[in-house]
């Protein structure tokens, strides 16, 4: 493969046939003689892809610049011999005992002073000039010795980046937290001024005397807090870029990290995406939740969008239950399937798993995995080999991409601002608010890609912004012309409140999407906790609100509900107004997703959009290519379902004109398009 100016272009997906399928293989915790055993029942549950030597670091380089690869070569042709493809590690999220000894002013350092101990992993703060120099070394010299191994497809730099911690506050966390702040502000004019340090007496006047945000008797600044999470993410970003093109002097094979789309924390994967050759994520189902699936799909189409809508692949997730929640809530039969064949739905080409075999020692032993302690005579095993078969039977969705029907913000830096201290009441929940819009979206069968703000959202007819606390005036404007060109917004409470700073916008709540919605905001009205007040439509009808009321400033919107009680009694509560082809809608309370469809009811009639609203626990996902559509059923519900799409089931071979789904089961039903 060839780029316009004839340079071999570098893939952006690994070579292996169809769908990826295996999971983490860490053959360094078991004798020489599992390793053959691994590598037939790898073939015998239809496994083609494993990430090796992920936390490997001290028995690759066992002292500082002295390697023993030995084991790693014959681990990589046991592989290859099998017609198992590696998806190579660098084991850099954990440094091995002699580099903590070599170089204890590397270890993370908490915002009380503490010293993170050795034993654990991701111990080791992104900031320290040593720990940039190993991890260049390992991931150079992997890449040399292994490069034009023919098991080798792709690399896997680091792992979870961010995760257990992504704060340090070291020495050299300082001084790299104020040679970016030099970088980013020119000035400390510039700084004091974006960070209003006139407020509580903060005046810089030497660099020297800023710090990150260690612990302070009450809340920190938080512009300069708000600062450090993008210095911190910078931070993670520039280690993994380092090891990046350490790998890249020597192989031109896709290189990617496994982000965690499904936690709203420290990484902005919109800036993350644009750093890898294939986008890849790990999900874990939030057992506590009573519909994890839901959790399953925004994590998913987040996933498919950061990577622009291409093909990514889901790098980790569980076979049955995890030891790290509260409750390991083991899954049910067929459960383990319909989770990975959702996450194909919404755009995976990949479907791999922590682990292949369950850990006998350690930290996770506790943990699910491809091949459980309990061996192959086990429900689990029979059930990843029959989803080994399923994934082979897709091979076919390779490279086809999801069609969505709506765009719904999501902004990490705006999630970040929005999670700082002493905002009115302290649990406005982004992530809660954004999932009440998507179910309601879901609900209505419509498919969601996220975007943020300043993303070009032309294609979409109905745009929502569930969460924009954070709002540049640059993409104000842009959501305006979006509006102005006919575009419907649909924007949520505590919106526009804030420019990238943390400071109030100069003309108040919301006032930089007053044009596109025809209205502002006074003052905001928190309800007292455990406390609700409906809302009446202009039709009569009525709905639950409760937690949060706005005082509402009409400036050309109609009103579409007014508050029936509470502070805001009388005041409107939903408005539309109308802004060159466009409309915006603005909803000031905490509706539920039921609440919602007042809402969603006239910004479809005015996006143009028909929803399709779904059999309960039916999710419908299509994706497409040139040649064909396939329609992805997957029933979550515990009765049988019908859908009404004539083609041919790939799971199962039939041809029909409709298909019976039942309960629990899932069909990729491939429609011709020629
Ligand atoms: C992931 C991590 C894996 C393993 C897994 C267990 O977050 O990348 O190494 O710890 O969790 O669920």
């Amino acid at each position: 493969m060839t780029d316009a100016t004839g340079r071999r272009a570098r893939a952006t997906f690994p070579d292996v046939p169809g769908l990826a399928f295996g999971g983490d293989y860490n053959p360094e915790q078991w004798p020489r003689e599992t390793w053959r055993e691994d590598v037939r029942l790898m073939q015998e549950a239809g496994v083609t892809l494993v990430s090796v030597g992920i936390f490997s670091w001290g028995l690759i380089e066992i002292r500082e610049g002295e390697f023993d690869f030995g084991w790693l070569d014959e681990v990589l042709d046991l592989l290859h011999d099998g017609g198992i493809s590696v998806d190579l590690g660098t084991p850099t999220a954990s440094p091995p005992a002699w580099f903590f000894a070599a170089h204890p002013e590397s270890r993370v350092q908490t915002a009380e002073g503490t010293r993170l101990g050795f034993g654990s992993r991701g111990m080791v703060s992104p900031s320290s000039p040593a720990y940039r120099e190993a991890i260049v070394r390992i991931a150079t010299a992997l890449a040399e010795r292994y490069a034009h191994h023919p098991a080798v497809v792709m690399w896997h730099v680091h792992n979870e980046y961010g995760a257990p911690v992504s704060e340090d506050h070291s020495p050299a966390s300082n001084d790299a937290f104020r040679a970016w702040l030099r970088e980013r502000y020119g000035s400390l004019d510039a700084l004091n001024d974006a960070w209003g340090t006139a407020f509580w007496g903060q005046h810089y006047e030497e660099w020297e005397h800023i710090s990150t945000p260690a612990a302070t008797p009450t809340i920190a600044n938080p512009a300069q807090k708000l600062d450090f999470h993008r210095f911190s993410d910078h931070q993670l970003r520039a280690c993994f870029v380092a090891e990046r093109d350490g790998i890249r002097r020597h192989s031109d094979l896709p290189v990617t990290t496994n982000f965690m789309a499904n936690q709203h924390g420290g990484c902005d994967l919109w800036e993350w995406a644009q750093l890898v050759d294939v986008v890849s994520d790990d999900h874990y189902l939030v057992a506590a939740d009573p519909h994890p699936e839901i959790g399953l799909a925004i994590a998913a189409d987040l996933t498919r969008s950061v990577a622009g809508g291409a093909p990514w692949m889901l790098m980790e997730h569980s076979t049955s239950g995890i030891n790290w929640q509260p409750t390991g809530v083991a899954k049910r039969p067929g459960e383990m399937a319909r989770n990975s064949l959702a996450h194909v739905a919404h755009g995976a080409d990949a479907v791999m798993f922590f682990q292949w075999r369950a850990s006998r020692r350690g930290a996770e032993k506790f943990h699910s995995a491809m091949l459980p302690h309990a061996g192959t005579d086990s429900r689990v095993w029979r059930e990843v080999v029959q989803l080994g078969a399923d994934v082979a039977a897709l091979a076919e969705v390779r490279g086809s991409r999801v069609e969505a029907d709506v765009a719904v913000l999501w902004d990490y830096e705006s999630f970040w601002a929005q999670d700082l201290e002493w905002r009115p009441v302290d649990d406005l929940d982004h992530g809660e608010r954004v999932r009440a819009f998507y179910e309601r979206l879901r609900a209505d069968g419509l498919t969601v890609d996220f975007a943020l703000p300043g993303h070009d959202l032309s294609r979409y007819p109905l745009v929502v912004a569930p969460a924009q606390y954070m709002l540049r005036a640059r993409d104000a404007e842009n959501l305006t012309r979006y509006v102005a060109g006919g575009g419907t917004l649909v924007v949520s409470s505590f919106s526009a409140v804030v420019d990238e700073n943390d400071g109030v916008h100069p003309g108040g709540f919301l006032s930089p999407l007053r044009d596109a919605l025809g209205v502002d905001v006074e003052e905001y009205l928190p309800l007292a906790r455990g406390t609700s007040a409906d809302i009446v439509w202009s039709d009569g009808s009525v709905s639950p609100a409760d937690h949060w009321q706005e005082h509402l400033r009409l400036a050309g919107a109609e009103v579409r509900a007014t508050y029936a009680a509470g502070g805001g009694a009388g005041l409107p509560a939903v408005t539309r107004g109308s802004h060159g082809a466009g409309h915006g809608w603005y909803v000031s309370t905490r509706l539920s997703a039921d609440a919602l469809s007042g809402v969603f009811r006239g910004a479809y009639a005015d996006a143009g959009i028909t929803p399709r609203p779904r059999d309960e626990g039916l999710e419908i996902v299509r994706r497409r290519s040139d040649a064909a559509s396939y329609t992805f059923a997957i029933n979550h519900a515990d009765h049988d379902r019908e859908i009404a799409i004539a083609g041919t089931d790939l799971l199962s071979g039939e041809t029909a004109g409709s298909f019976a789904v039942p309960a629990g089961s899932v069909r990729v039903i491939r429609h011709d398009l020629t």
